[in-house]
């Protein structure tokens, strides 16, 4: 009697228990998205504001460029290497202030990397965020002016970042991680090896070192950038740049599965085009399940690398940058 008294007495409360963990993570659910909506929206401001205050007493021709700069960021965008700088921040001093220099400067890099990547040279792309890209609308000279501009604001954003008390340091210390990040050992090596790569097989290695270079590495500087404005250590910063170079070839790994399978309509850009100018993916030589299987271990590596953070926004950012859909 005992025993069934005892099993009774637990059953409900084992319900009771599992309806609390559910309804916790609805909640938890649905305070990110308010967070994600919220915090992306407020970088658009930031960056409106900062582009007001540029065109003002700007003669006509540079009006015309901060017009071509402001195309693609007006364009929408998920913002999500913003909401890693700030979701770093938060999880590096528990708050997310001190990191927005951060967002902005790496969705200025970010936005500039795209307004290059589609010219006529390059991926040779007319639409991106839904709309015609920088070089459809504004010709390819603006397109180049445009993006130079866009990664020097980029960079002066960060620098200000030293004006706040005992700031110096860490703006110096997230300038070079930009920089390092976004040159020849980064974004543009690998988007330089991309090109390269166009029509031949290059091995399993050589296609994951070049997504690394061409996408994780903004997004591990995106997670460090914040953090390091944060006052984030040493040993912290390490296992964030691994985590967030798993995250960033997980994340490249999605957008070459978008560009074979994905809805045009939703990206907001092409579909099928990797295809057409014989880009040597992971995908391509993986293929589509393949690919996929490697993305799950990716995203399980930077979840992991993580975990001491504890930071649930964090884990739910690194979570839907790779389970995306546009
Ligand atoms: C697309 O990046 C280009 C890559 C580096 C793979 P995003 O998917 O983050 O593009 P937006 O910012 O939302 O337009
Ligand atoms: C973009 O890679 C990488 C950079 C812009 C650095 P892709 O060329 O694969 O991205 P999409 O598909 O044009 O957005
Ligand atoms: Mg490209
Ligand atoms: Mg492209």
């Amino acid at each position: 009697m005992a025993g069934t008294a005892g099993a009774g007495a637990e059953r409900p409360r084992e319900a009771g228990d599992g309806r609390d963990l559910g309804e916790r993570r609805e909640r938890g659910e649905l305070l990110f998205e308010r967070w994600r909506t919220t915090a992306a929206a407020r970088v658009t401001c930031l960056l409106e504001r900062r582009f007001e205050r540029m065109r003002q007493g700007a003669s006509p021709e540079v009006s015309r460029l901060i017009d071509a700069m402001e195309w693609t960021l007006a364009g929408g965008g998920k913002r999500l290497r913003p909401l890693l700088a700030l979701a770093a921040s938060h999880a590096s001093c528990g708050d997310e202030r001190p990191g927005i220099p951060a967002a902005l400067a790496v969705e200025l890099m970010h936005t500039y990397s795209l307004i290059h990547d589609d010219l006529p040279d390059l991926d040779d792309d007319a639409v991106r965020r839904g709309r015609p890209t920088v070089h459809a609308r504004f010709g390819p000279a603006l397109a180049i002016l445009a993006g130079d501009a866009l990664q020097s604001l980029a960079f002066e954003i960060l620098a200000e970042a030293s004006r706040q008390p005992g700031g110096a340091e860490c703006a110096a210390r997230a300038c070079m991680i930009l920089a390092q990040s976004a040159g020849a050992q980064g974004m543009v090596g690998g988007q330089a090896e991309d090109l390269a790569f166009e029509g031949s097989a290059p091995s399993e290695g050589e296609r994951s070192a070049m997504a690394r270079r061409k996408t994780g590495e903004l997004i591990a500087a995106s997670l460090l950038t914040g953090a390091s404005l944060a006052g984030l250590g040493p040993a912290g910063l390490s296992r964030l740049g691994m985590a967030g170079r798993a995250a960033g070839e997980a994340f490249q790994i999605r957008d070459d599965l978008l560009n074979l399978e994905g809805d045009p309509g939703l990206m907001g850009k092409a579909a099928g085009s990797d295809a057409r100018r014989g880009k040597a993916s992971l995908v391509g030589c993986l293929g589509p399940e393949g690919a996929r299987r490697r993305l799950e271990e990716l995203s399980a590596e930077a979840e992991r690398l993580i975990s001491p953070f504890r930071s649930p926004r964090l884990e739910r950012l690194l979570r839907a940058l790779v389970s995306r859909s546009s």
